[in-house]
């Protein structure tokens, strides 16, 4: 199985690793089976499986429902789930709670949390201390739309660059075992890779950083609507699933489905009152 530690070696020794996001259990096992590293169940469950604008109404309750049903399907990844708006930014002692939730009853390996204020440094050293390792997230925090002003690349303004290289090595010191950069520009993410011992892992952050990661939608091509400049899809099962969910209504409409290789087979005898069957 995958660990934290494991992650710190891949830095160490120049190997670049992928994580996935995961939000069901099907899902977390083909992903197991591709040997990804590390599984996110990540709050862009509200968006892509909840069907919500941003991330921002997702729950702790919601979060630890799709977060179990991952870790039934995983066992050799390491497992870290979301912890949703307001579950760590009020104090310290929810940013506990509910990170322990994650452990306790989700079954997840880690947690990861937005930002790099004195909260978040705050919230990532008494976590770690408690024994719950924290990836950060810094850059384009999805939380943060509202005060971003929109889902918008960050740190092309260099006093922002610097928070965002000064809140990395932050996080590092209060004891984040790797950092997630989004929608950054290249040049930030390879300096801040560059200035931390812990992984930092991309998503519109270029190529310099030590990891990768995808919304899995995103990568299977199921995602709707605008796509943004960093997502590539590796497959369109979108369009599959369309095509797949018309030739069965086809069929069931021309009578094609069920033929005799989808039906029991058994012939009917009346007896009596009753109904009795033949062979199978
Ligand atoms: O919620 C999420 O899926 C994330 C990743 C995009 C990093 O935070």
């Amino acid at each position: 199985m995958t660990t934290v530690l494991d992650l710190q070696r891949f830095k160490a020794e120049g190997k670049r690793f992928a994580m996935l996001t995961a939000y069901d259990y099907t899902t977390a096992q083909l992903l197991d089976a591709a040997e990804i590293p590390v599984l996110l169940v990540g709050d862009s469950a509200g968006m892509v499986m909840l069907g919500h604008p941003t991330t921002l109404p997702v729950t702790m309750d919601e979060l630890v429902i799709l977060a179990r049903a991952v870790a039934r399907g995983a066992h050799d990844a390491l497992l870290v789930g979301d912890l949703p708006f307001l579950s760590y930014q009020v104090n310290v002692e929810d940013a506990l709670r509910n990170a322990g939730r994650l452990l306790k009853e989700a079954g997840m390996h880690a947690v990861k949390l937005e930002g790099g204020g004195p909260l978040a440094v705050e919230a990532t050293r008494r976590l770690t201390e408690a024994g719950i390792p924290v990836m950060g997230h810094l850059g384009l925090t999805p939380q943060s739309v509202h005060r971003m002003g929109g889902f918008k690349v960050q740190g092309k303004d260099p006093v922002v660059a610097a928070r965002i290289l000064a809140e990395a090595q932050g996080l590092e010191e209060a004891g984040a075992f790797a950092i997630v950069l989004e929608g950054i520009p290249a040049a930030l993410a390879g300096k801040v890779t560059a200035a931390l011992r812990i992984p930092t892992i991309g998503i519109g952050a270029g190529v310099a950083c030590d990891g990768q990661v995808l919304v899995v939608h995103d990568l299977l091509g199921l995602s709707t609507g605008k796509k943004p400049r960093f997502v590539k899809e590796y497959a369109q099962l979108g369009l599959l699933v369309v095509e797949a969910a018309r030739r069965f209504a086809a069929e069931v409409e021309s009578g094609a489905f069920p033929d005799a290789e989808h039906s029991y087979s058994g012939a009917l005898s009346v007896v009596g009152d009753g109904i009795g069957y033949g062979g199978r």
